[in-house]
């Protein structure tokens, strides 16, 4: 099968989220189940310097806003990626520094809505091979509203590819006035509530749910929680129908066990398995982590245990039920907090201060740090993660593998992932973590207070851990599901 894979961000070349760590290594899955993948990317300022073997393939024109767009398609390599990239180049869309949504001043880029509708658009000319590169695709998986339009511009069409479209985050809409739409040159039947129009504007996330012939969200848990309004925000009538149709499933994702895996991560300072040198290394990592602040001897050889954060920092992340617990959980135990991530300006505060309250506590990192991400989950005992929703979460199996034990809400991926230390899974050797049921203050207290007493228990622990370190989240199942929906997708239309 030939499968065209287009996506918004993809590691190691832009990077804001879990995206890119899926469009960094499912591509690759596909290729080493022998299909022929092509990774179809929009040329960010930022990624030219990460690519390689770089050739220009064609150019073409597509419909901007009340304008025809040049584009050019260039064709490169990027270490640690199996498949061919291919990026589509509009120097004045995409030409720009730094994180792909947002202008340095942290606001979505004023014409978010045609960058995103000329690359859709110009991946739809690449899959209908009109472009002439003598290539068609048999699939065309695209992922979330950046690529929302590729199904529904496909659905239009004749002799097309099939399309999958996967969700990654149903908070993120892509919603654009009804001019972006006129100027956009869009079918006008999908101006409807039953076309891609929402409250009175477009939606590139519906345009993709609605028109794709397989939907997919990235669990088995969210799959089902956004079938209901508490999670779909408004969008649960078109996913129920998508479930009628029995269009709709749920594939939790895979994680790249090239670069998430302790018995050869470049970043940390002592490699380990679940057979050999964990504890040895654990202790060492630890150290090695809290050397990136400047704190006294004492603190860093401690032996308490440290608790591990890294995420965006925005309410999804339950960040605010952390500043609420962390006052109590400092004075009741001899627990250290790093927190590494960016986000919310209030929340990057008042984690700052925090560290300044607590300085040999609490050690806060506010910027994106792909080092300090790989050395949190190697040298933390436990990882937080208490989400109010998540899709999947990457970070929680990431722990997993590392042996960090992590906290989290039962919700989404993070439900389907990590199984809860209660008595009777620690007996039967299944436990790998530690879940709360309701994202609560309380909820999250006594979880938190629970898996530090746990700690003390070092029988008990290296239970937990072992059981957690030999779970398998390599993509291998994951890409099986999602080959096997492609095998089994008629026409639709
Ligand atoms: P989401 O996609 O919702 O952000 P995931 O858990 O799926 O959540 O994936 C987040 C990814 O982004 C992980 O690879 C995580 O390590 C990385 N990440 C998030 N924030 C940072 C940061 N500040 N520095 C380094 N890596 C980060
Ligand atoms: C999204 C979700 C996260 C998921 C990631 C990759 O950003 O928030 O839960 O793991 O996409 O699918």
């Amino acid at each position: 099968m030939k499968i065209l894979f287009a996506a918004s961000e993809a590691h190691p070349l832009i990077k804001t989220g879990g995206l890119a760590d899926v469009s960094g290594s499912l591509p690759s899955a596909y290729a080493k189940f022998k299909h022929h993948t092509k990774l179809v990317l929009p040329a960010y300022g930022d990624v030219w310097e990460k690519v390689t073997d770089v050739k220009e393939l064609t150019d073409f024109m597509v419909g901007g806003c009340n304008r025809d767009v040049h584009v050019r398609v260039f064709k490169a390599k990027a270490e640690g990626l199996d498949t061919p990239v291919w990026l589509v180049d509009v120097p004045d869309l995409f030409n720009r520094p730094g994180n792909p949504y947002l202008s340095p001043e942290g606001d979505d880029w004023w014409d978010n809505g045609e960058r995103f509708a000329v690359f859709s658009k110009a991946v739809v000319e690449i899959a209908m091979d009109r472009v002439g590169l003598n290539w068609k695709p048999d699939l065309v998986h695209s992922n979330d509203w950046q690529t929302g339009l590729v199904p529904a511009l496909l659905s239009i069409e004749e002799e097309r590819p099939q399309t999958l479209f996967t969700i990654h985050n149903m908070a993120y809409a892509g919603l654009f006035p009804k001019s972006l739409f006129e100027s956009l040159s869009l079918p006008w039947h999908w101006w409807t509530l039953e076309g891609i129009e929402f409250y009175n504007n477009m939606s590139m996330l519906k345009a993709g749910i609605l028109f794709a012939d397989w939907v997919n969200t990235v669990s088995p848990t969210y799959a089902r929680e956004i079938c209901f309004p508490e999670y779909a925000y408004g969008l649960e009538g078109v996913l129920q129908k998508r479930q009628d149709e029995e269009r709709l499933v749920g594939i939790l994702n895979g994680i790249d066990t090239e670069i998430w895996n302790p018995k050869k991560d470049t970043y940390i300072k002592r490699h380990y398995d679940l057979e050999k040198g964990r504890v040895a290394a654990k202790k060492e990592n630890k150290k090695d982590l809290l050397r990136f602040w400047d704190l006294p001897d004492e603190v860093i050889e401690s032996p308490a245990p440290v608790v591990g954060f890294v995420g965006r920092l925005v309410p999804q992340k339950g960040i605010d039920l952390v500043l609420e617990v962390i006052h109590e959980v400092i004075e009741q135990t001899d627990a250290r907090f790093v927190f590494v991530g960016s986000g919310d300006s209030t929340y990057e505060y008042l984690l700052s201060e925090l560290a300044h309250q607590y300085p040999s506590r609490v050690m806060v990192y506010i910027g994106y740090s792909e080092a300090l991400a790989h050395k949190v989950e190697a040298g933390s005992d436990l990882f937080l993660m208490p989400s109010r929703f998540e899709p999947c979460g990457l970070n929680q199996m990431y722990s997993l593998v590392y042996g960090t034990l992590p906290i989290v809400h039962h919700t989404g991926g993070l439900a389907d992932t990590v199984v809860n230390a209660t008595e009777e899974n620690i007996k039967e050797e299944t436990a790998t973590g530690f879940v709360f049921y309701d994202p609560s203050y309380h909820a999250l207290k006594s979880t938190l207070l629970h898996a530090l007493y746990l700690y003390t228990k070092t029988r008990t622990w290296q239970k937990i851990q072992r059981a957690a370190m030999s779970v398998d989240f390599g993509w291998e199942k994951s890409a099986k599901q999602y080959l096997s929906l492609f095998k089994a997708t008629g026409k639709k239309k």
